[in-house]
């Protein structure tokens, strides 16, 4: 096929592009469909190209189509059961598991890392010692991004299993702080760097030696993420996605795929990104993170909490309701299981239109992943202008006669400002408690993700409305629209 690679480059050139146009327009909630369409665009672009490679199309040599049929027999058949694999899956997670999926998923990308970096290996006829491959510089440079590639996908892949687990509860949260562990991990990391140099210098026992590596990468992948405690999770997904990005890119130097490079790149740092910009909402540091517990941790129990909720009605919130002329709305986790954003949206169209000003208060950890709320109350329809971040309105509680906490309770707990010895100290939280009235809908007395009593909840000035939020919210929307047509 004439100028078959040239073709391939500029698509994959162009696709590069549209990835870059997608993460732009995911910044943004206008603009995050538009950004979707790129992605969708760009990847379907790189597939259509990836299957017209002259190596799958059997076109190269002598031009016959000798590969054809085995060429595309696997990488149809395999985008098949992948496909399907992945439609069954998408259609039954539910939102609220979505952290999980996400850790699986990149515990794939890093287990594929690790195959076809062994499977580059053995084809380059390396690993066989065989005197017919000359060992000249260019070999090294492949050998080390055959090892790069091996290394952080087995990083990525037992990472992510850990994350999996223990983000869908099948391992505790608490972190495994094994004595010494900066100093384990220091010892295999420079053990599996230094394995490289024999991998690259004794080729006949090449293979031996990256698996060697590939076994100390998985323990130390395990280990990291076993030492990062459950409240720091949301960040740990986010720095799986960018190992995972930086997989991709080291596999795109070792297959020379400049595709594979680019958006390896662009994952793993707007993954990086991703998670400096989350360390920053949770007060944490990201070396914290990264190596489990690096640094000062709480020093002492955390405070004991006492007193009693109180419980109001129905009837009680509506009367309160018709006095109020400021309210925010924190949504968080519960919100999203209750599925109860469209009864929000309903609840809050009814209010506004009574004249009362409703905001939202978008805490950066609320729910279960990024922008997790966001999500839910797009797709309710609630108007953006509405939905402001936590540094945008965390002043004007003060100012506000009535929140409205939604199944939300680590974000808005007053501990992490005044107990130092909180398992969540310091991490910036909506100021809940400085509004005149404060209501927090949730089911019963269970605990928040970081598993911690909530003193907001036994304040004078903050009232329980317990049972299911959307059942309560369709409560509330009902008396509302009954007062108002009486
Ligand atoms: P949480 O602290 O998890 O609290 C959610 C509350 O919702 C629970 O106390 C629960 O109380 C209530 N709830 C559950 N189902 C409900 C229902 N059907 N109706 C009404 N209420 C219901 O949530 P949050 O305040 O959004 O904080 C998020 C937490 O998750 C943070 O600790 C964060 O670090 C962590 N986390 C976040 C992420 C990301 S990236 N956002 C990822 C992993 C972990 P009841 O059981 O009494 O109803």
């Amino acid at each position: 096929m004439p100028n078959a690679e040239g073709l391939m480059t500029t698509a994959y050139l162009v696709a590069g592009v549209l990835f870059i146009l997608s993460l732009g327009g995911l910044s943004k909630q206008e603009t995050a469909g538009r950004g979707n369409t790129f992605g969708i665009l760009g990847m379907c672009l790189a597939v259509v190209a990836t299957l017209g490679h002259p190596d799958i199309l059997g076109l190269t040599g002598n031009g016959e189509a000798t590969a054809l049929t085995i060429g595309y027999s696997v990488v149809l058949g395999s985008t098949l059961v992948g496909g399907i694999i992945g439609v069954l899956l998408a259609i039954r997670v539910q939102m609220t598991s979505m952290p999980q999926l996400v850790a699986a998923l990149h515990s794939f990308v890093g287990l594929a890392a690790v195959l076809v970096g062994f499977s580059t290996y053995l084809s380059s006829g390396a690993a066989h010692g065989a005197e017919e491959v000359a060992r000249g510089a260019e070999h090294y440079v492949h050998d080390v991004e055959i090892f790069l590639d091996v290394v952080i996908g087995g990083i990525t892949f037992t990472g992510s299993v850990i994350a999996w687990l223990k983000l869908d509860g099948r391992l505790s949260g608490k972190p495994l702080m094994l004595p010494g562990r900066h100093l384990i991990n220091a010892v295999m990391a420079l053990g599996m760097i230094g394995l490289c140099v024999p991998m690259m210098f004794i080729p006949e026992q090449g293979v031996l030696y990256l698996g060697i590596a590939a076994g100390i990468s998985a323990i130390l992948g395990a280990h990291l993420v076993l030492a990062i405690g459950g409240a720091d999770m949301p960040v740990v997904v986010s720095l799986l996605n960018s190992y995972s990005g930086w997989t991709a890119a080291a596999a795109g130097f070792m297959l020379e795929n400049d595709l594979l490079i680019v958006t390896g790149a662009l994952v793993g740092s707007s993954g990086a990104i991703l998670s400096v910009i989350m360390c920053r909402a949770m007060n944490r540091s990201i070396w914290n993170v990264i190596f489990g517990g690096f640094g000062a941790g709480p020093t002492g129990p955390a405070k004991v909490v006492e007193g009693e909720m109180t419980e109001i009605e129905t009837d009680e919130v509506l009367e309160l309701l018709q006095t109020v002329k400021r309210v925010i709305i924190v949504p968080g986790y519960g919100m999203a299981v209750a599925q109860a954003q469209q009864a929000v949206h309903s609840f809050t169209r009814t209010m506004r239109e009574k004249g009362v000003e409703v905001r939202f208060a978008i805490h950066p950890v609320a729910g279960r992943l990024p922008g997790h709320m966001n999500v839910l109350l797009a797709e309710a329809g609630v108007p953006y202008d509405i939905v402001l971040e936590l540094e945008e309105i965390n002043d004007d509680f003060a100012d506000t006669d009535l929140v409205l906490v939604i199944g939300a309770n680590d974000i808005v707990n007053p501990s992490a400002l005044d107990d130092p010895n909180s398992p969540i100290a310091g991490m910036p939280v909506l100021h809940a408690w400085e509004a005149t009235n404060t209501i927090v809908l949730k089911r019963g007395r269970g605990k928040g993700y970081a598993g911690i009593v909530n003193p907001l909840f036994l304040r004078d000035n903050t009232r329980m409305y317990f049972g299911d939020a959307r059942d309560s919210m369709e409560k509330l929307s009902a008396g509302l629209r009954s007062t108002k047509a009486a």
